[in-house]
């Protein structure tokens, strides 16, 4: 059985006041319940030290949105796997569609990144997902599979099974449009598969896939039924402590 994985993306969202409001609602209404999905939060770098500080103790989980390919020197505004991990991050966001889209990251380069996370200890959630247009045009099993083999390409088994995936389609993030629990089975289930294909159906069960794109408290549940859905990326309804909490306790 592979454990339901909650991570919230909460972008380029919250001062230090709104991060310490957000954590301790979170913190106050996940202590009132038993809680079996591993939760994570990714706040912006700047809030990571007061959030370590905050979670301490709580089932809460350190995650960045982003890092750098490389691990120091003259590349000004970058933040290293290593000082990502000294701040307590055990998670590190790579490929999400708005670096692919803003900052143009190719698989190439989220592949380089995912390598450096695992090389420093940490696990990457490699990002996949095809745009409204790749979906019209009915190529949306052609760029999930280019995806997730460009992603993986040199990656050993053991870390493929420690990673995760998270599936979400560029046309539900942020939209207000979830895929049905239909489209993203099936999108789940082809990644899962392009991963037997690549390794063994053994590595291929361990992954944790998690489904991202207007995931809210009343789409949870239906979602995270399906059989290849392990949990989810959520953006929006992450940055309130109940909406979030009520997506923790449907998974
Ligand atoms: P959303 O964002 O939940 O606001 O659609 C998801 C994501 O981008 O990870």
């Amino acid at each position: 059985m592979r454990t339901k994985i909650i991570a919230g993306n909460w972008k380029m969202n919250n001062d230090i006041p709104q991060t310490i409001e957000l954590i301790n609602g979170l913190k106050t209404a996940l202590a009132a319940q038993t809680v079996k999905a591993t939760v994570i939060i990714c706040p912006p770098y700047t809030s990571l030290g007061v959030a370590q500080q905050l979670i301490a103790g709580s089932v809460i989980k350190l995650g960045a949105q982003d890092v750098s390919l490389y691990d120091s020197g003259a590349y000004t505004g970058e933040i290293s796997v290593a000082m990502l991990k000294s701040v307590g991050c055990s998670y590190i966001i790579v490929g999400h569609s708005e670096r692919r889209q803003y900052h143009h990251e190719s698989n190439e380069v989220i592949n380089q990144k995912a390598k450096k996370v695992l090389a420093g200890g940490l696990l990457p959630i490699i990002c996949v997902g095809e745009t409204l247009d790749e979906r019209e045009k009915n190529i949306t099993n052609d760029v999930l599979t280019t995806q997730v083999k460009g992603c993986l390409a040199g990656l050993p088994a053991a870390d493929v099974e420690k990673s995760i995936v998270a599936y979400e389609p560029v046309w539900a993030i942020g939209t207000g449009k979830t895929a049905s629990k239909e489209q993203a089975e099936e999108a789940h289930r082809v990644i899962r598969s392009v991963i037997t294909g690549l390794y063994s159906n053994e590595t291929a069960e361990k992954v944790v896939i998690q489904y991202g794109g207007s995931v809210k408290a009343d789409n949870a549940k239906e979602l995270l039924s399906q059989p290849n859905i392990d949990g989810a990326l959520v953006g929006g309804a992450c940055l309130k402590a109940d909406s979030f909490t009520a997506i923790i306790t449907a998974a």
